[in-house]
């Protein structure tokens, strides 16, 4: 995203870059479709926060256009610094973080705006996706996209 805004000379707008940056979370009991949950124990979805900047700066994109948010979602994205949100991309796995983002991203996203789930093919992250679905009575569309992701 932060390539295309520069390939594109878009200089108004900021890609938010929320994580962990230390994995996935224990499933919590206050989401129990999520206690099968072993994604916190997964070495592989840990990865620093240097780390990533630094593949940002591999490819001259580590400006001030890019924010990082370090942080569980829940502590960190009620207060993301946004107004306003063109693309939510999500990629949490979990109930618990999809929901999380769900409820403080997406009350932002513009009319003409997309959420994207990446992990849809997830029965936890399908789960929260359609809860929260129908408590907010929304019924656009939800488009797939391959075989695990869905805007
Ligand atoms: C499947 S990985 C995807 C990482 C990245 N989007 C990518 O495609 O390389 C899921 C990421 O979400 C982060 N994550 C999941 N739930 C989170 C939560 N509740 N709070 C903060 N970070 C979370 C993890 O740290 C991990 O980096």
């Amino acid at each position: 995203m932060a390539g295309y805004l520069k390939a594109h000379g878009v200089r108004n707008r900021k890609v938010l870059v929320a994580d962990s940056f230390e994995g996935l979370p224990k499933p919590e009991p206050q989401y129990p479709i999520d206690a099968t949950s072993k994604f916190h124990e997964q070495d592989f979805l840990r990865v620093s926060l240097p780390e990533v900047q630094g593949n940002f700066k591999k490819y001259d994109l580590l400006d001030d256009s890019v924010v990082f948010l370090k942080g569980w979602f829940k502590d960190t994205l009620p207060t993301a610094p946004t107004e306003k949100i063109a693309i939510a991309r999500l990629d949490g796995d979990m109930y618990s973080s999809t929901m999380d983002a769900l409820n403080n991203l997406y009350p932002k996203v513009s009319v003409g705006g997309y959420v994207i789930i990446d992990d849809y093919s997830i029965g936890y992250c399908a789960a929260a996706v359609h809860d929260f679905r129908a408590a907010h009575n929304i019924t656009d569309p939800l488009v797939i996209i391959d075989h695990t992701g869905v805007y």
